[in-house]
């Protein structure tokens, strides 16, 4: 067996890897000596390439002339992206640097020839972009190598290709893959500093390595991680000294004691959700719009065909539905997340395609899904809060659509409440006389079937298995909505809840873990009557009633500058002491 080097420059090889950092900041006006960058670019020549093509080449650019035209190509990019941002990103995106472009004294292009080595190009003709994976190797080994001799790399993208392909004189069958900024740099962060601004977070190994077969997640020589188990385990109490120093900092905030009524208590639960006083800024915000199918439809529930969940969710990524225009004014973003919607959807930019199944069964006849498909949806749900709070999210708003959901809500929440089918289902987008009589029958039928209770019958048993009953009766949405709201409350960030069906979602993730109502804020009520029920038995004060009946998340974006107020108040409102007002005697 071969051996591996010495521990020394073992040592050497992981930490030029650990230290290696994407430089946009500090660069020094030094030239690079011709000899440094020689080797840099000999290292990034040694790259692996597909079928030894060697796709790659490099123009090395030192004239200013040329840069500040390269720079301005960047410039207007840079501001449409910005331009497209919401609110709070588009403050955070101002504070960022994503270029040196004029600040380095070269840049390094690297190109891609994917016709190098001609026909037989080994791998390549079954896999042609492992030509572009190639010269991505190459423009790994510089940055090393740049690394180790003390240059700073900046990796700039905000090009249009063939702008910057003309601006460099490439050749029509060749195409930029990376446009670089070098310099030496008196120090590197220890941190990538979109991690250090809050931009991101890095994910952990664990989420990214996966035994066997994608989704089972196991480090080498340990078990399979249950993902579900591993959520409910990680959702703690809040912290009750966070909380008694956010209620003290309120009497003595320059105020009168309670002058700020329920919001003084949204500011104490932000403390104790993450533990600090005061708690950090709910922003930026993104809205999860969970989309799914009901096989409880087929029982007459809803005028509504059940394609317009698939329409409507097409409006939603267009941009033209009322979350779209109400996340615009709170400055949040919208992302639509497909569970379970009975249709094949096109990716477009925004749409997360995590579909489990096309739509689920008809409860009245048996399970809405299987147990599997319902841990399935809540460990979907939860990963799409984590890599929402990895992105830099720092709120989580839910959101739905799914024609015939207000019947599965209701069948959840008297399930879980024991509350009576009639008192619960509601009109949900406006029905008539006989189909509302039908409603609360298919509820009652549906219970029924699942023995959780005679219908009508008060005080229905509160289930022990929360899945079994998301199973029983639950959409893909409502299970992911409440993996969704349990992912919150795993990584301490506050979820605001939407109406009746992320209530009926909150109460499945309650039943699994009670400590996570910490997160959770009630966004609106809704003028569906099992929501009220659902926010009493939660124990949840709603911020907004409004008569709202819409469902998407249009309650809880209404509800987001509340809760971003009531942390931001906690914050920066000056004390009696320390703005030297005289307390009232
Ligand atoms: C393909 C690619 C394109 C990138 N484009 C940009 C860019 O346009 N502007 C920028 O500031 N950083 C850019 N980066 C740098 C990343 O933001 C950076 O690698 C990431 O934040 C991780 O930080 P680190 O490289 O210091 O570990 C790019 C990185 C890669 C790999």
């Amino acid at each position: 067996m071969a051996e591996g080097y010495p521990q020394e420059q073992r040592d050497a090889v992981y930490r030029v890897i650990a230290e290696r950092r994407d430089v946009r900041q500090g660069f020094r006006p030094d030239p690079v000596p011709p000899e440094v960058l020689g080797r840099v670019l000999a290292a990034a020549h040694q790259a692996p390439s597909v079928g030894f093509s060697q796709p790659w080449d490099f123009i090395v650019i030192t004239d200013r002339a040329r840069r500040e035209r390269v720079a301005a190509l960047a410039g207007r990019h840079r501001d449409a992206f910005a331009a497209d941002l919401p609110g709070a990103r588009a403050r955070a995106f101002d504070r960022l640097k994503i270029e040196s472009i004029l600040d380095t004294p070269v840049n390094i292009a690297v190109s891609c020839d994917r016709t190098r080595g001609g026909r037989h190009t080994l791998g390549r003709a079954t896999q042609p972009r492992t030509a572009e994976f190639s010269s991505v190797l190459a423009v790994a080994n510089l940055w090393l190598a740049a690394r180790a001799e003390g240059l700073g790399v900046g990796w700039v993208s905000f090009f249009d290709e063939r702008e910057l392909a003309a601006e460099l004189g490439l050749p029509a069958h060749v195409e930029v893959i990376a446009y670089l900024c070098v310099g030496f740099v008196d120090q590197f962060a220890p941190e990538p500093e979109l991690a250090t601004a809050g931009w991101a977070r890095r994910r952990p190994l664990s989420w990214a390595v996966h035994a066997e077969e994608f989704g089972r997640r196991a480090m080498p020589g340990e078990e399979p991680v249950d993902q579900l188990a591993d959520v409910l385990a990680a959702i703690v109490p809040p912290d009750a000294e966070a909380m008694a120093a956010a209620r003290e900092r309120q009497d003595r905030m320059t105020k009168p004691r309670g002058s700020l009524g329920v919001l003084e208590d949204v500011s104490v639960r932000l403390a104790g959700l993450a533990g600090s006083c005061p708690p950090p800024l709910p922003e930026p915000a993104c809205v999860a719009v969970f989309a799914a199918d009901h096989g409880v439809h087929a029982q007459g529930v809803t005028p509504w065909p059940q394609e317009v969940t698939a329409q409507m969710v097409a409006n939603f990524l267009a941009g033209g539905a009322v979350v779209n225009a109400f996340a615009a004014q709170a400055g949040a973003e919208v992302t639509v997340v497909d569970v379970g919607v009975a249709a094949d959807l096109e990716p477009v930019p925004g749409l997360l395609p995590r579909k489990i199944a096309r739509g689920t069964a008809d409860f009245t006849e048996g399970p809405a899904m299987t147990r599997d498909q319902a841990t399935a949806a809540l460990v979907t749900g939860a990963e799409i809060a984590r890599d929402l709070v990895a992105a830099g999210n720092r709120c989580l708003v839910t959101g739905d659509m799914g024609i015939a959901n207000t019947t599965a809500s209701a069948a959840l929440i008297c399930a879980f409440t024991g509350a009576d089918p009639a008192d619960v289902t509601g009109r949900g987008t406006g029905i008539d006389a006989a189909t509302y009589a039908r409603k609360i029958d298919v509820v009652c039928r549906g219970l029924d079937r699942h023995r959780l209770g005679a219908p009508g019958a008060p005080g229905l048993p509160e289930p022990a298995d929360p899945v079994g009953v998301l199973a029983a009766f639950g959409g893909f949405e409502h299970a992911a909505l409440a993996g969704f709201i349990l992912g919150a409350a795993a990584l301490r960030i506050p979820v605001i809840l939407d109406g009746v069906i992320a209530g009926a979602a909150a109460l499945a993730a309650v039943a699994l873990a009670p400590d996570a109502t910490a997160a959770c804020f009630a966004g609106h009520r809704s003028a569906e009557p099992g929501h009220a029920v659902t926010l009493s038995y939660l124990g949840l004060r709603p911020l907004v009633d409004l008569g709202l009946r819409l469902g998407e998340g249009t309650g809880a974006v209404l509800a987001l500058p509340l809760v971003q107020s009531a942390a931001r108040a906690l914050r920066d409102v000056a004390t009696f002491d320390s703005a030297g007002v005289a307390e009232k005697s």
